[in-house]
C-alpha cells in the first residue's frame, strides 16, 4: 500500500512481500481523456459496459480491460435520495441516501464483484472464493455464474442472513457453512485460497476495491460535481471506505473535485474495532469478539484497517459508533419513508445524527449517507422491532402487524382504532 513495492496486474497476489500491507491498484490515468464531459455523455447510454453505473467511469476502475472481458450485470445506477424529513430529524440542512442496496443481487457488493470477476476472467482462474456475513456471498454467487466460473462461499455458524444463503445456493456456488465467525473465516478462506489455487474476492482483493470507488464518482456525478460536506458510511470490514478515501483521492487529484469531503465511518458499538482504535489516535488495531445485530458489519477483525486510516487521513474523516439501539430505530426511520434498508445501512443515519448532536457535523452541513444493502436482508430483525419482541431494544418506531378474523367487523374495527403512524 505505501511500500511503493509494485508487482504486474497479472500476478495473483494480495499481501505486499517487503511490507506485509494490502495491495492497490494503481492507475496511469490518462488525465486528458478523463473528464466529467465523457462520463455525462454515457449517461441514459444503452451500450455495453458503459451503460453500468461502474463501467462508465471504465478509464478511472481499469482502463485497460478489453470491454469483451468484463463482467457485468449492469450494477450501479441506484437512486440518491433527497430526504428533507430524515435531514430534518438528523438535524442537518441537507441530507442524501445513496441507496447502493438497489444494487442486482441487493448491495453495494455487485460493484465491487464486477470489477474481481472481470480480473478473475483476466487471469483465467477457474474458481473465486470468499467468506462473507452474506451480501459478499449473493454477489459472488450471482457474477460467478454470469461469468461461468465456479464460486466457493464460507458461511458462518451463526445469525446468516437467509435470504442471502437463499441466493447463494440458488445461483449455483459451492456454499460451505463453517462452524467459525466471519473472522475466522476470512482467515480460512485465504489459507484454502493460497493452498488450493481459488481467487480471493474478499476486499481483501484490490480489483474489487476499484468497483466500490465509483459509489463515489456516481454520486458526484448525480450531484452534478458539488462536493458534499460529509460522506457517512458503515464500516465493518473497511473495503468501503477504503474504496470511498482513494476515490476521493484520486478524483481530487484529477482535478474533476476542487476540494474533499470529510468521511464519516460508523460502527455498530458491538463490532467497534476501528472506533477503538480511532479513540487512540488511530495507532493500530486491536481485534474485538463482535456482537450486533447489524449482521453485516458484526465483524471484530477488519482486514482494510490500514487502508481505513489512509482514507480517514486524506480526508480529515472521523469515526463514530452507535448502539443496536440507535441503528434500529434509524432504520425504521428510513423504512418508514419508503426507502427502506437493512440494519448495517442505518448505520449511516444513526452515525449523522449522532456527529451532529456532538457539534461535529453543522447543522447548515450537506451529508449523503450510504445505504449498503437491500431491505430484505435481515427482515427478522424488521418484523421483531416492530412486533416489539427484540431483546433490549425498545420499538419506539413500531408499526405492529394486527391478526383479524375475517369479517367486515373486525377489520373495520382495527382501521378505525389503530393509532395513525407518523
Ligand atoms: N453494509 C452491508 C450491507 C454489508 O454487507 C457490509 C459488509 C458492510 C456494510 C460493511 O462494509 O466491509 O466494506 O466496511 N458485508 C460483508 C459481507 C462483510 O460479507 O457481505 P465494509
Amino acid at each position: 500500500m505505501d511500500c511503493g513495492q509494485q508487482y504486474p496486474v497479472d500476478r495473483i497476489i494480495y499481501v505486499c512481500e517487503t511490507c506485509g500491507g494490502l495491495l492497490d491498484v494503481c492507475h496511469d490515468f490518462d488525465a486528458a481523456r478523463i473528464s466529467r464531459e465523457l462520463f455525462d455523455q454515457r449517461l441514459g447510454s444503452l451500450q455495453t459496459p458503459y451503460r453500468s453505473g461502474v463501467w462508465r467511469y471504465k478509464e478511472l476502475v481499469y482502463p485497460a480491460v478489453p470491454d469483451d472481458q468484463i463482467v457485468s450485470r449492469p450494477e450501479g445506477n441506484t437512486n440518491l435520495y433527497h430526504s428533507p424529513t430524515l435531514a430534518k430529524w438528523a438535524g442537518v440542512k441537507t441530507l442524501y441516501l445513496k441507496h447502493e442496496g438497489e444494487n442486482p443481487t441487493g448491495s453495494f457488493k455487485d460493484r465491487g464483484m464486477t470489477g474481481g470477476l472481470t480480473q478473475a476472467r483476466v487471469l483465467g482462474v477457474q474458481r473465486v472464493a470468499c467468506a462473507s456475513t452474506g451480501n459478499t456471498s449473493a454477489s459472488l454467487a450471482a457474477y460467478a455464474a454470469f461469468a461461468g466460473i465456479e464460486g466457493i462461499v464460507f458461511f458462518q455458524n451463526r445469525q446468516i442472513a437467509l435470504g442471502k444463503l437463499a441466493q447463494a445456493v440458488a445461483y449455483g456456488a459451492t456454499c460451505i457453512q463453517v462452524n467459525a465467525d466471519f473472522d475466522r473465516n476470512m482467515t480460512l478462506v485465504r489459507e484454502v485460497a493460497d493452498t488450493l489455487g481459488i481467487y480471493v474476492l474478499n476486499s481483501v482483493n484490490p480489483f474489487r476495491l476499484e468497483g466500490q470507488k465509483t459509489i463515489i464518482i456516481e454520486t458526484l456525478q448525480q450531484l452534478r460535481w458539488q462536493v458534499p460536506d460529509w460522506i457517512v458510511v458503515p464500516g465493518g470490514n473497511l473495503g468501503n471506505s477504503s474504496a470511498f478515501g482513494k476515490a476521493l483521492h484520486e478524483l481530487h487529484e484529477l482535478g474533476l473535485i476542487d476540494r474533499l469531503p470529510r468521511l464519516a465511518i460508523v460502527q455498530a458499538e458491538g463490532a467497534n474495532p476501528l472506533y477503538r482504535s480511532y479513540e487512540h489516535g488511530l495507532n493500530g488495531l486491536e481485534p474485538v469478539h463482535a456482537e450486533t445485530i447489524a449482521t453485516a458489519i458484526k465483524i471484530g477483525n477488519p482486514v482494510n484497517y490500514a487502508k481505513a486510516v489512509r482514507a480517514l487521513r486524506w480526508t480529515d474523516g472521523v469515526v463514530e459508533q452507535v448502539s443496536d439501539q440507535e441503528i434500529m430505530d434509524a432504520k425504521a426511520l428510513i423504512d418508514r419513508q419508503g426507502i427502506g434498508c437493512e440494519p448495517a445501512s442505518a448505520c449511516s443515519l444513526a452515525g449523522t445524527a449522532k456527529l451532529v448532536s456532538k457539534g461535529i457535523i453543522r447543522q447548515g452541513e450537506t451529508v449523503v449517507g450510504i445505504l449498503t444493502g437491500h431491505i430484505l436482508k435481515d427482515p427478522e430483525a424488521t418484523i421483531q422491532y416492530h412486533s416489539g419482541t427484540l431483546a433490549d431494544i425498545e420499538s419506539a418506531y413500531s408499526n405492529a402487524l394486527h391478526q383479524a378474523e375475517p369479517s367486515l367487523e373486525a377489520i373495520s374495527q382495527i382501521l378505525e382504532t389503530r393509532q395513525a403512524v407518523s
